[in-house]
């Protein structure tokens, strides 16, 4: 078997894949890239009564991999590119190619894949982070379960200048309960509610209209979502908003968050 690692900014994914299949998956969350990779390795040891003899090799990747230049455990131990490791991550989720991913993490990125080349467009640094960044300021935690809890309550409506704020009709094809102005109204009676809201509203909205743009450069009609901003439920509403807004389709598949830790793992395939 081989199991691939994403240490990511903020959280670090495991996968085993044997015959191109994932056989189980592991997230952790450490202070340092090392622990993190040993850490997630560990807990897949022990969890699944792995046999250490039984794996192959491993294949770090992700911003923390960097760190790491040694065999992990005297396992063979390779790296890869993380552009590349989304790129065949996404195609293995999707189940096509060519496909166009927005990866969203604590940062963003837009890449095309296709069995012929992977190509990084662009990204934003609106994200995962600058979710937690901002709630810590705004209303007080970063603990992320809270974030949702308080948003799931939140009226956009006190923190959005909304196109019915400015217009009485509808402006070209927004409606009046589209965003003008992301903060652009910002009410006194703005409760934590409100504003954890307009954080979310906000990242996932921008991280949708570059996805649309990006995949409109390409001309793909449907974008696969990977990394822990997949599983968002409110974001997901957000991206679908954007959806029905421009046409474009976001797709949200299971495991969807190991998106780069299976594109490692496949990556010598
Ligand atoms: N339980 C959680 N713990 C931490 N972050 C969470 C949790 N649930 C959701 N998130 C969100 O996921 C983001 C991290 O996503 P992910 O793990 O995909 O990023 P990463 O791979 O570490 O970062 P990057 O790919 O940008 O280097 C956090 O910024 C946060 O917004
Ligand atoms: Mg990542």
């Amino acid at each position: 078997m081989i199991i691939g690692i994403d240490i990511g900014s903020t959280t670090t994914k495991a996968v085993a894949v044997e015959g191109g299949k994932i056989l189980t998956t592991v997230k952790t969350r450490a202070f340092d890239s090392v622990t993190s990779a040993t850490g997630a390795l560990g807990k897949m040891i022990l969890e699944n009564n792995f046999d250490i003899s039984s794996i192959e090799k491993i294949i770090i990747t992700g911003a923390g991999s960097v760190n790491i230049n040694k065999e992990i455990f005297g396992i063979t131990t390779h790296k890869i590119d993380e552009i590349k490791a989304i790129g065949l991550g996404g195609m293995f989720l999707a189940k096509r190619d060519p496909v166009i991913i927005a990866n969203i993490g604590t940062g963003t990125s837009i890449i095309e894949a296709s069995n012929e080349r992977i190509l990084h467009l662009g990204g934003t640094g609106v994200g995962g982070g600058t979710i937690t960044g901002l709630s810590k300021e705004l209303i007080k935690t970063s603990v992320f379960d809270n974030i949702i809890r308080l948003a799931e309550k939140g009226d956009l409506d006190q923190v959005d200048l909304l196109i019915g704020d400015i217009s009485e009709k509808d402006i070209s094809f927004l409606d009046k309960s589209a965003t003008a102005a992301n903060f652009g109204k910002m009410l006194d009676t703005a409760e934590k509610e409100d504003i954890a809201m307009g954080i979310m509203n906000m990242v996932f909205q921008v991280i949708g209209v570059i996805s649309v743009f990006a995949a409109r450069s390409r001309h793909a009609n449907c974008v696969l979502v990977t990394g822990n901003g997949s599983r968002n439920q409110i974001g997901q509403r957000v991206l679908e908003g954007i959806s029905r807004m421009y046409n474009i389709k976001f797709e949200f598949p299971q495991d969807a968050e190991y998106a780069t830790a299976i594109g490692a793992a496949l990556s010598e395939d």
